[in-house]
């Protein structure tokens, strides 16, 4: 079985994009920048905020976190977004989730100019992603594509099985993997036999927030499988897919952590980048 290193893909694709970032230094006088918006105190956002800021500076990206109360009202949220927009030391913008209840996150996710959205969040580029144009690929299934196409550059023709439907992961998932030719099953809580279709799997991404979903006898020999979960139990994290029966089937299997989630925030700074470049066109 192999054991799909996030962390170590991660660093490789944050090397790369140091060497990118030199070079449009040196071609433009500038280097791209990313702007974080902060609201409420809760920790897991914070953690994530933080983490996003230190990988920004180490690929030499300009970086900004920009920190509000729980209590900041949805105007000044939205004025600053305008501010960013027309900001041309900017590059991209992303809007940490989840808003306090009182702030309407359509609103604010729309607000962003989408050749800023560095999340793909923004209704356009959903529609480009759909279509088969380019956007901004949301930094999640975009890092779990990297990582699947690690393990396997040539996906035509292979069965994928999506587990969830969220905007943020199982939508845009099947999008890029249906841009690779695969036959793509999405796959949720309604789903009769979630087993069965499992079975039938090349490619496994898992992104329920179900704790240890994905079992062993789930999992075909030789199947791919990606875990996006990231669940707190009474035994420590976990993600969807039942690790230690799961790595007895399949062929490639990531953990949780030192899966996916190092690859997300290095795909925020491949976003920030290629907005950059598109702007400097
Ligand atoms: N909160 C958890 N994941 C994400 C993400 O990918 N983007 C944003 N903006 N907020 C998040």
């Amino acid at each position: 079985m192999i054991l799909i290193d996030g962390k170590k893909a991660a660093a490789e694709l944050r090397a790369e994009l140091k060497e990118e970032v030199a070079e449009l230094k040196s071609k433009h006088n500038k280097v791209p920048g990313l702007t974080v918006i902060l609201i409420g105190d809760l920790a897991p956002s914070q953690i994530y905020v933080r983490n996003k800021e230190k990988s920004a500076n180490e690929v030499g990206l300009k970086s900004e976190v920009i920190k509000y109360p729980d209590s900041v009202e949805e105007k000044t949220v939205l004025e600053k977004i305008q501010e960013l927009n027309s900001d041309k030391t900017v590059s991209g913008i992303l809007v940490q989730l989840p808003l306090p209840k009182h702030i309407d996150k359509q609103k604010v996710i729309e607000a962003i100019d989408p050749s800023k959205d560095v999340d793909g969040f923004h209704p356009m580029n959903v529609g480009n992603l759909s279509s088969g144009y380019e956007s901004s690929i949301p930094c999640t299934p975009l890092g779990c594509y990297l990582l699947i196409k690690k393990i396997e550059p040539n996906l035509s023709g292979k069965k994928a099985v999506v587990v969830g439907r969220s905007n943020l992961n199982g939508k845009p998932m099947t999008q890029l993997l249906l841009k690779e030719n695969c036959t793509v099953t999405i796959t949720h809580s309604k789903t009769k036999d979630l087993k069965a279709e499992c079975l039938e799997a090349d490619i496994i991404v898992a992104a329920v927030g179900i704790p240890e979903l994905v079992r062993g006898d789930w999992v075909k020999k030789d199947a791919i499988v990606i875990d996006v979960g990231i669940n707190k139990t009474d035994n420590g994290i976990v993600g969807d897919v039942h690790f230690d029966e799961v790595s007895k089937n399949a062929k490639a299997l990531t953990p949780v952590p030192g899966g996916v989630g190092p690859m997300t925030i290095a795909c925020l700074l491949k976003n920030t980048i290629d907005c950059f470049k598109r702007s400097q066109i």
